[in-house]
């Protein structure tokens, strides 16, 4: 089995009184990218701090490639543990050029040709001899990260590193950054707030959430089989339906839904994501017949029907309790308000879970 670059055990951190970093546990595999997601304030920036050595953990350790670097005995100092940093405001320095600030990541090794290779990378060779002032958003960016690189960190820890870019550019930028992180090899923690970053360049995601890290997984499979609602409802827009157990099924007015191993009478929401709703025209009051794939039919009244680009969003008022559900469906449906509907549930595509 391979040794993980980068291994954080039962991380505790308290801020008076409170458990901001509550018993985290991650690993980072050589040359991956793990992604730590979670909504604002729940203990992201703290986890990362720790691991880069400007904050000391109550308890928990840290290991680099099998090595003690920090337990709350024992401490590497930050310089001494082989991780680069790149932060929201990357600040370059301004009074150097572009060559300068990149050497100035060298920390005083001799260049060796490493300065123009890194810019050559990203592709700001030619912009050597300027100041920061001169570039573009994007440009520092490029920069920030071939400073990091310099010393050849065996870990990039990277903190919502792409916000401050606009969103055209930043895809490119991911992708760049990616790229470039993965030719050199790099083990990436990165930290996010926006689930779009996180299924884009993660190859194992950990979910957080108040502190805790509440799933980890690749990215596709914490999508398709998220542990909880708020797991599920931290990816998109959800619909949520409510149901009884009765001998492990739900009746619902979109017929029975599997509930293996779950007691009777155990209340449950069934969690839909609005693109996996199925969508059906009125025949004079009747609607599909049922099939096992998606169930029964039930029929709404369209409330709202935005068109988005790729995809209309369309909200449904349903007869049967006068609850809303949202639906995504190709732009080239864009029913008008007023119009019946019925709508199918895909039984692939639906979490059922127990009301905490
Ligand atoms: N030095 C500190 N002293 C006291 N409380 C702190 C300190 N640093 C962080 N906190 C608190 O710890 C919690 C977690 O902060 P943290 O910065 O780790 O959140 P985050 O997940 O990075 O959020 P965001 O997405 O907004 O950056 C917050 O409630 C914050 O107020
Ligand atoms: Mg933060």
């Amino acid at each position: 089995m391979t040794l993980p670059r980068l291994a954080v055990r039962h991380l505790v951190k308290t801020f008076a009184g409170r458990r901001v970093v509550d018993d985290v546990s991650l690993t980072v595999m050589p040359g991956q990218v793990t992604c730590l997601l979670g909504p604002s304030g729940c203990g992201k920036s703290t986890t990362l701090r720790i691991i880069a050595g400007v904050d000391m953990q109550d308890s928990g350790t840290i290991h680099v490639d099998g090595q003690l670097i920090c337990d709350t005995v024992d401490r590497v100092p930050p310089e001494g543990r082989s991780i680069g940093l790149m932060f929201q405001d990357f600040a370059l320095f301004p009074h150097l050029t572009v060559a300068q600030n990149v050497g100035f990541g060298l920390r005083g090794r001799r260049d060796d040709g490493r300065v123009t290779a890194l810019l050559q990378k990203v592709g700001m060779l030619r912009y050597l001899h300027d100041y920061p002032h001169q570039l573009s958003g994007g440009e520092q960016q490029r920069v920030a990260l071939a400073r990091a690189l310099a010393p050849q960190p065996r870990i990039m820890l990277m903190d919502e590193p792409f916000s401050g870019l606009d969103d055209r550019l930043r895809d490119d930028i991911r992708d760049e950054t990616l790229e470039i992180l993965k030719s050199e090899g790099t083990a990436v923690l990165l930290v996010t707030h926006e689930p779009n970053e996180a299924l884009r360049m993660a190859d194992e995601i950990a979910l957080m959430r108040d502190g805790r890290v509440v799933q980890r997984g690749s990215p596709y499979n914490i999508y398709n089989a998220p542990k909880d609602l708020q797991a599920a409802g931290f990816f998109s827009d959800i619909n949520v339906i409510k149901g009884k157990v009765q001998g492990a099924l739900t009746d619902t007015p979109f017929g029975q839904f599997l509930a293996p191993g779950v007691p009777d009478g155990t209340e449950v929401d069934i969690v839909i994501r609005p693109q996996h709703l199925k969508i059906d025209f009125d025949r004079a009051g009747r609607g599909p017949n049922p099939t096992p794939q998606d169930g029964t039919p039930a029929r709404g009244v369209v409330q709202r029907a935005r068109f988005i680009g790729a995809s209309s969003l369309v909200e449904f008022r349903m007869d049967f309790d006068g609850s809303i559900l949202r639906a995504a469906v190709p732009s080239v449906f864009l029913p008008k308000v007023g119009t019946p509907l019925w709508i199918m549930i895909r039984r692939d595509r639906c979490f059922v879970f127990p009301r905490g």
